[in-house]
């Protein structure tokens, strides 16, 4: 059994981070909402408790709470900023508007020993983020550090197992951030660091063995890293009892489609299904240009073609059987939160090519519904995946169909794949590939004037997209060498034909979105 330790959010994304600093400890995080009760708090049995921080004053109407009798659990507690706040509020302390906060990298001062700042020097570098001040501490906590404008910056009562901190030790700013995490996780909670990438794969594997039994099992394959790792999960739990499928749409990026037949029909002996359907999502494409219509579309001929593979591989109508029972789906842990919050606006229909609708007749396998990104990562490393898939920057279900901007032709899609390719060829070349979240070429699909050798060109723009994000919510166009940008655009003006000139968005997420559709 693996120790668990509850994360409570209150508001932000902050809660997120605090929840992979407990995982990079080694100790199994869950994020829960602070509407929580306390008896679904003691039924998940946690051996600690964090309360994240918050973008809300502790005295605005309404700003989130907990329901008080948490404290009296006897489970450890860790409150940060918000949280350290809120915990001084309820139990008696004073939290006050100072009328000045602190914001960015602050000097903290040690004023007295705590057990999360073991050999810390007096005076150390924290990353604060507040307005109000916690001035007095509840009954029975004492003050272990302050600020310039925090006269309680740390606070706890052992006796209780209640510990605050004002700073945010999950902010890579904070200097020895992770040994706050690491000595109330092990030190004040006992919590085991028993939650490693093979432990990962272990409980997965034996989780997939148990749902399945002997039944069948189907995994679409998109070669992106999420259906890649939980292929090879699957298959390490249940061998040959999977069959994966791979639908080429004619939207893959160059080498795409090689690569999954490589990886996992030569490498892992996986039973592979190669779907070849260009043509029918050239056909059911022609002449769209709504943005929503092309996903919608692309969407749906995928499930129909997923539902034929699936009938072809039953013996047939009434012999009993139908073909596999189980699909396989990359669901992370970010989507499991997300859907629980359940306020994150449809800004676009995300057709993702595990997105298949509910009413398909099957049961769900996802072992990665518990992993963040780089634990999905981890464990496709220690499977043996190659590092271009699982490194590989995200691809949207619905491919170049969204990165050409109009109508969608095979034409269009060669030509935008081989600008992506040697893009893409020149960001790897420079060490910027891991570093970008995506980066890739757009196609608005206008033609321009230009002049070549002695001859006037008609013909397609190039646009190179990237971008850093964290998490794709918010992103920043990312700032490439200027000699970087002139050797993508020279060379893809003279390696790809039909393309005469070269762009380089600068929009940011907001306003605009990562993708052009
Ligand atoms: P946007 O363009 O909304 O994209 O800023 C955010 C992230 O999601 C990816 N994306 C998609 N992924 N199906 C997917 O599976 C989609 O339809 C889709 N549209 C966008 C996009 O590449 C970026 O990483």
């Amino acid at each position: 059994m693996t120790d668990t330790v509850l994360v409570v959010d209150f508001g932000a994304q902050y809660a997120r981070l605090i929840a992979r600093r407990v995982r990079e400890a080694h100790v199994y995080s869950e994020i829960v909402s602070s509407s929580i009760t306390v008896d679904e708090i003691r039924a998940r049995r946690p051996k600690g408790i964090i309360f994240s921080g918050g973008p809300k004053s502790v005295y605005e109407s309404p700003a989130p709470t907990i329901d008080p009798a948490v404290y009296d659990l006897g489970v450890p507690i860790l409150g940060l900023c918000y949280g350290a706040q809120l915990m001084a509020l309820q139990l008696g302390g004073t939290v006050t508007k100072t009328g000045r906060g602190e914001y960015g990298r602050t000097e903290l001062t040690l004023t007295g020993s705590s057990p999360l700042c073991v050999d810390w020097p007096v005076t150390s570098e924290v990353w604060m983020s507040h307005g109000d001040a916690i001035t007095e501490p509840p009954p029975g906590f004492t003050a272990t550090a302050s600020s310039p404008d925090a006269p309680i910056a740390a606070m706890h009562d052992p006796d209780r197992h209640l510990y605050a901190t004002q700073f945010h030790p999950e902010v890579v700013h904070t200097e020895r951030g992770s040994e706050v995490f690491e000595r109330f996780l092990l030190d004040v909670c006992g919590c085991l660091p028993s939650w490693t990438h093979m432990s990962i794969i272990e409980q997965q594997v034996a989780a997939v063995r148990e749902q399945v039994g002997d039944q069948r099992v189907l995994c679409a394959l998109s070669g992106g890293v999420d259906s890649a790792v939980a292929a090879a999960l699957v298959h390490k739990a249940i061998g040959d009892q999977l069959v994966c499928v791979f639908v080429d749409t004619g939207l893959m990026r160059s080498g795409e489609a090689d690569q999954v037949e490589d990886t996992f029909r030569r490498q892992f002996k996986i039973d592979l299904i190669h779907v070849k359907a260009a043509d029918r999502y050239f056909s059911a494409l022609a002449g769209v240009t709504d943005p929503e219509r092309k996903r919608k579309i692309i969407g749906e001929l995928f499930i129909r073609i997923f539902e034929e593979v699936a009938r072809d591989l039953g013996a047939g109508e009434g012999s009993g059987d139908e073909g596999p029972k189980f699909l396989v789906q990359g669901t992370l842990y970010p989507d499991v939160i997300e859907s629980g919050s359940g306020t994150a606006a449809n800004i676009k229909s995300h057709h993702n090519v595990g997105g298949l609708p509910d009413d398909l007749a099957f049961d769900l396998i996802e072992p990665l519904r518990l992993l963040f990104k780089d634990e999905v990562r981890a464990v496709g490393e220690e499977l043996g995946l190659p590092h271009d898939i699982v490194w590989r920057q995200p691809f949207p279900g619905p491919g170049l169909g969204v990165r050409i901007i109009g109508d969608v032709t095979p034409e269009r899609a060669e030509i935008l794949r081989n600008a992506d390719a040697v893009l893409v060829e020149e960001i790897r070349r420079a060490g910027l590939y891991r570093e970008l979240w995506q980066s890739f070429a757009v196609m608005p699909a206008v033609r321009t004037v230009g002049v070549m050798g002695d001859g006037r060109t008609y013909a397609y723009p190039i646009v190179i997209r990237a971008v850093t994000s964290d998490d794709a919510m918010t992103a920043d166009w990312a700032r490439l060498p200027y000699d970087l940008v002139e050797r993508i655009a020279s060379r893809i003006i003279n390696e790809v034909d039909g393309v005469n000139r070269v762009a380089l968005d600068v929009t940011s997420k907001p306003p605009g979105t990562i993708e052009w559709e």
